[in-house]
């Protein structure tokens, strides 16, 4: 072999080895994309995870025949409908079950309440003023109280309180709030001029507010482009937040979405109570979409600490401009921003682009390497799509029907009746050695106001005691973009991370002091090592 053979042969060994060492890296580092199942028969428009890790479904009652029929040969009563527009989804067994709903339930709202139910508010026509009662089991089905809100609801926002109860927002045209259950027969809606001054004329752009309980009992609501901070139980404005730099609009049909940051609990305090909320679509967006412009979807975001009696909006740059976007929060306290599209706005035919990749989001990080771009899905997900946390870490998503009826064919973007699975990277097979596991205490255990839990917990490779954590998520309702009810807490642990057996461990923290900070009621509990966390576990504050 010459000298010049021998270089060559050497460079291209080189580059072959580092082909080597990068193709099997990259896809690895930013989660993974499963179908779970082809169709469930509706478009997952609305989503909630219940504690016996069920996930209960429904699009609405006038979109036509759907793809599953109801049991037993059902139909509606006064209808010639005999298709289901509710399921029931099962995570273990990936199957589901139909379920009926009487009354219209599109673009209603709810909550889980502190005993496990859900209570779904409101719809259109029929099922404006309904509210109805999902409480799981087998063979469990809805059941609807006729005029159980005071006011019509559709598009409103819900969020339980920590009395119990749970407060419903706004709607369309309900510039008003009014709570579920009722105190007395007399309990009337309140009026709310924040709405009326942030509704613009004929877009709205402030329907599905985004609504969060500050930790000191108020309410964070923000509509439009701006916030306040609200004493629902005196109908008094406590703070009114600056307008978001750029006076951008960011609630329906302006969709962009929001999160309330991890609350970190020390010594019974939580320090900084922050917001984050990401894309939307541009002022005159909506109108130019219906004469057939699709404006560019908003790509920023803005952050503001709700807790200080002065706060300003730091503003942050998306890697990908989204409208429609899901915010989620992750076990590891990381925010995951998936769906939606880069270009229109919500609403019937009005969304364009779809933007198939997800992002997460690092809060602790610094400014500029917060973000990073996930492996994308094959499926548009585009208006009336959803997302919803499941206990082992991985995100349900459904949906997506811009269309009024159900439409499979000769459209951009066909109704989806598939369910897919994203696994967030921590999830990979390369961090099973990482990955807690809960051994004690076992799921359903009650955890009371203040008192300490001791968690027991096995890893199987290398530990690191001081990057452990533990971390509470409160299982949201979601639907629109917009995830109600989000909290994650990191309890109090004070690095009491301590060997316990050969590959056993046990960790101390200290439950969440107040209903303000946890309103009671059913969290999944994570053990997160080195940011992968545990499967999760379901407990009851109280
Ligand atoms: C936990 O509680 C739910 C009801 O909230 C129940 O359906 C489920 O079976 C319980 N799980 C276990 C393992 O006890
Ligand atoms: C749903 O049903 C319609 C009508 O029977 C059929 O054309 C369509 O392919 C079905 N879609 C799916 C995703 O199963
Ligand atoms: C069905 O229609 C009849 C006649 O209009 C009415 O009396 C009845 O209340 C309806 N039933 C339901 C469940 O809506
Ligand atoms: C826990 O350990 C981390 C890393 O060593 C340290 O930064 C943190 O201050 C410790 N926290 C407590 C409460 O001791």
């Amino acid at each position: 072999m010459t000298f010049s053979t021998s270089l060559l042969y050497r460079h291209l060994l080189l580059l072959f080895l580092l082909l080597l060492l990068h193709v099997p890296t990259c896809p690895a580092a930013g989660g993974s994309w499963s179908v779970l199942l082809p169709s469930i028969g509706i478009s997952a428009m609305h989503m909630q995870l219940l504690p016996n890790n069920r996930v209960v479904m429904y699009d609405r009652t006038d979109f036509g025949i759907s793809n599953i029929s109801l049991p037993n040969g059902k139909c509606r009563p006064n209808s010639t409908d005999c298709s289901a527009h509710s399921v029931e989804y099962d995570v273990a067994s990936n199957s589901i079950r139909p379920l009926m709903v009487l009354t219209n339930v599109w673009c209603s709202s709810g909550s889980l309440m502190p005993d496990g139910r859900l209570i779904q508010t409101g719809g259109w026509a029929d099922g404006y003023r309904v509210v109805r009662v999902y409480k799981s089991c087998d063979s469990c089905d809805w059941q609807e109280i006729k005029n159980g809100l005071i006011k019509q609801r559709w598009y409103a926002t819900n969020h339980i309180l920590p009395g119990g109860r749970q407060i419903i927002i706004g709607g369309r045209q309900a510039f008003n709030y009014e709570f579920y259950p009722k105190m007395s027969a007399t309990d009337n809606a309140l009026s709310l001029p924040f709405l009326v001054q942030t509704n613009d004329p004929n877009v709205e752009n402030n329907l599905y507010p985004f609504v969060f309980l500050n930790t000191d009992g108020n309410l964070f609501i923000f509509a439009n482009n701006r916030a306040i901070l609200f004493d629902y139980s005196k109908n008094q404005i406590i703070r009114s937040y600056p307008t978001m730099p750029g006076g951008q609009p960011r609630n329906y049909p302006s969709t962009g979405s929001a999160v309330l940051l991890p609350l970190r609990i020390k010594q019974g305090k939580v320090d900084a109570v922050e917001v984050l909320l990401c894309g939307g679509a541009p002022k005159g967006a909506f109108v130019n979409a219906n004469n057939g412009k699709f404006d560019g979807a908003l790509n920023n975001c803005g952050q503001i600490k709700i807790s200080d009696t002065n706060p300003k909006w730091i503003m942050e740059t998306m890697p990908l401009a989204r409208v429609m976007g899901d915010m989620l929060l992750l076990p590891n306290g990381h925010v995951l921003i998936i769906n939606g599209a880069s270009a229109g706005v919500a609403g019937w035919e009005l969304g364009r682009n779809p933007v198939l990749s997800p992002v997460t989001y690092r809060p602790d990080n610094q400014i500029g390497s917060r973000f990073e771009v996930q492996n994308p899905s094959t499926k548009p997900r585009v208006y009336h799509s959803t997302a919803v946390l499941l206990h082992d870490g991985r995100v349900l998503v459904g949906g997506s029907n811009p269309h009024d009826k159900y439409v499979f064919r000769k459209v951009l973007y066909p109704t989806e009746l598939s369910l897919e699975a994203f696994s967030p990277s921590y999830l990979d097979s390369s961090s099973s050695r990482s990955r807690p596991r809960i051994l004690s205490p076992e799921t359903n255990t009650t955890i009371s106001y203040g008192k300490p839990v001791t968690i027991k917990f096995t890893v199987s490779g290398h530990v690191d005691l001081n990057s452990v954590y533990v971390t509470m998520v409160a299982p949201s309702f979601n639907t629109h973009s917009f995830s109600m009810n989000q909290r994650l807490l990191v309890l109090d642990s004070g690095n009491s991370t301590k060997v316990v057996g050969k590959v056993d461990y046990r960790v101390r923290v200290m439950a969440p002091p107040s209903g303000n900070i946890a309103p009671a009621g059913n969290y999944l509990l994570f053990v997160v090592h080195k940011e992968i966390p545990s499967p999760g576990i379901w407990v009851h504050m109280q």
